[in-house]
């Protein structure tokens, strides 16, 4: 996720870009920079946060513009790699937000032909494209050059001696803002809404030419497409959270394209590229903490599952204290911000103990990627609530991709069974949605036990986890008392706690263990607690055991975490909301914790 925006009229652009600019730093803050086309095309970037940009930047003359703010998900947050690029001679200038999963042919055969590349970012290809299709028409060279590009995109281009914007987009954002005498681009209409509210939006795989004097927009064949502008009345606070109450429901209905942009290029590149190329490994490793953790848990059945090898965990905080084994596994460090200290310093002491180490982090360039062997990066974008929601879903969708490179290199996964895999998780943003879509009905449910002290969570198998998260959301922003068990485990103690003050979450999926869920279930509700059960479409046994059941659509048991923690996150956020808590911002915890 980065942030896009675009100027031209009559005033000067650099100080209305960088003002826009300002609005979209949530969208990704690594690094940023602006285009200006004036006498000539002017440039300027710089890695850090826009306050560094505008701190050393030259005043640059000009009334078209495009600006950038950066979240690396290809190339490190460096200077260099800052957006806008541009083509060989420095006449075209592009910025990019989105994912090209094709540009490493692309790069190779224009490196044949003669371009020079200065970043190892995927976004400078479309510059290189744009240049050798450019024939006096800009609108026709950048549909020329989005007609070879595979992936994800929303792109804005301005060129020397040229007096607009062309701008496209597919799944990315854009949107585009209509002024008098004046018009503007951008990622979302946040970044606009200082100067107009008149908005129009782009479908996938359409073109804008922008000019000072008009708007037109193109099909992917080149007609003229009608559009008819909308009035947006949210003020600058909404607009940042996309019309959502809290970052934290944004960053929940941000799952499904999250999910998409960290498969995208990579499962089909697993047999070419492979992470660990003949190194075959006896155990793994899991350390990280919090939400990290328990996709870490929920990793090691993944892994267990896929590669069948041996998979064990430890807390971060403990690991750097525990004894040095006689086994050398593969140490997999799991967090979202790359900064928490005891992860990092659990990091340093795999390195000395002779591990091999991989990351799995959100933030690239962040401080735990510079202590590791390998860096498997979660594509989720920025996320700003301190609840971790779409960095844990897409640390699963990192698990699984890691359990399958273990599982090729170990010869235990067979390419029958890689494609299945391969299968499923490219339903599950779609499994995802069918969820999200039941936000109403989730918000109904929890309304009903929002007044509850305390509330438990179990789950087993591959959703005991899930139980665990389900719980730790639900503390944390709601401060409802949450504890996650495995099911099997409540007559060993925790059954003592159970009242009907004390609703019990249940998480009865349909797999191996589900009549044993069922009997926990019923043993439960025989001592008064209310059940909500979380079980699939269809199944009607749930509703004679529990008092109230969240339907999920059927899905194979290795890939059931991740709708039904989707369902915990809007049942937990919906418990908060209806408490009055600061959602975003619960009290006493920090997003990212530096300190030990
Ligand atoms: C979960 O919602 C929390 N924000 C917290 O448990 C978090 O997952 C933990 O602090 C680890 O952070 P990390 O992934 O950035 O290392």
């Amino acid at each position: 996720m980065c942030g896009i925006v675009g100027y031209v009229g009559s005033r000067e652009a650099q100080p209305l870009l960088l003002d826009s600019l300002k609005r979209l730093e949530y969208r990704g803050y690594d690094s940023s920079g602006l285009a200006v086309v004036g006498a000539s095309l002017q440039l300027f970037k710089s890695e850090g946060e826009i306050a560094v940009l505008e701190g050393k930047m030259p005043r640059m003359q000009g009334s078209i513009g495009i600006a950038h703010t950066r979240w690396a998900t290809q190339g490190k947050p460096t200077t260099v790699n800052a957006h806008p690029l541009t083509d060989c001679a420095g006449k075209i200038a592009i910025v990019h937000n989105g994912i090209i999963s094709n540009f490493m042919e692309l790069r190779e055969s224009m490196t044949r032909d003669g371009h020079t590349f200065t970043s190892d970012t995927d976004s400078e290809v479309f510059a290189h494209l744009v240049e050798s299709e450019y024939k006096g028409d800009l609108v026709q060279a950048v549909m020329k050059a989005v007609s070879r590009i595979e992936g994800t995109y929303a792109f804005a281009v301005v060129a020397e001696g040229r007096d607009e914007i062309v701008a496209t987009r597919r799944e990315s954002p854009l949107v585009v803002g209509l002024g008098d005498g004046e018009n503007f681009i951008a990622s979302d209409v946040t970044a606009l809404l200082k100067y107009t509210n008149r908005m129009v939006y782009l479908e996938d795989a359409e073109v804008v030419k922008v000019t000072k004097a008009s708007v037109t927009v193109f099909d992917a064949s080149g007609n003229v497409v009608p559009k008819t502008a909308q009035k947006i009345m949210w003020n600058l606070d909404d607009a940042e959270k996309g019309g959502y109450p809290h970052f934290m429901l944004k960053e929940i209905f941000e799952q499904p394209t999250a999910i998409h942009d960290s498969l995208l290029g990579r499962i089909e590149s697993l047999d070419t590229e492979p992470f660990f190329q003949g190194t075959p490994y006896s155990s793994v490793k899991i350390v990280a903490c919090g939400t990290s953790y328990h996709a870490g848990l929920v990793g090691k059945y993944i892994i267990e599952e896929l590669s069948k090898i041996p998979t064990t965990l430890q807390i971060s905080s403990e690991y750097r204290y525990s004894p040095v084994s006689r086994e050398n596994p593969l140490i997999v460090l799991i967090t979202q911000s790359g900064e928490t200290s005891d992860t990092l310093a659990a990091a340093r002491e795999a390195r000395k103990r002779g591990n091999k180490t991989i990351a799995i982090a959100n933030v690239m360039g962040s401080a735990i990627t510079r202590e590791v062997d390998h860096v498997i990066y979660t594509r989720a974008g920025p996320e700003i609530g301190v609840a971790a929601t779409k960095t844990f879903v897409t640390q699963l969708i990192a698990l699984y991709i890691l359990a399958m490179d273990l599982g090729t290199q170990n010869r235990t996964l067979s390419a029958l069974a890689k494609r299945s895999v391969i299968g499923q998780l490219r339903n599950l943003p779609r499994a995802v949605q069918d969820v999200l879509n039941k936000s109403s009905e989730i918000e109904e449910l929890a309304k009903k036990y929002a007044s509850a002290r305390d509330m438990f969570f179990i789950g087993r198998n591959i959703n005991y986890p899930i139980a665990m998260e389900g719980a730790l959301k639900t503390k944390e922003i709601s401060y409802i008392h949450g504890e996650g068990f495995p099911a099997g485990e409540l007559k060993h103690g925790p059954l003592a706690l159970l009242s009907k003050d004390s609703p019990v979450v249940a998480i009865a999926a349909k797999d191996h263990t589900y009549e044993k869920m069922l009997a926990n279930i019923s043993e439960v509700s025989a001592r008064g607690s209310p059940v909500i059960a979380i079980g699939y479409e269809g199944d009607t046994d749930l509703q004679k055991f529990a008092d109230d059941v969240i339907y999920i659509r059927e899905i194979p048991p290795l890939f059931s975490p991740v709708p039904i923690i989707v369902a915990l996150q809007l049942w937990s956020y919906y418990l908060a909301k209806e408490r009055g808590c600061a959602i975003d911002k619960p009290r006493n915890i920090a997003k990212t914790v530096t300190v030990e």
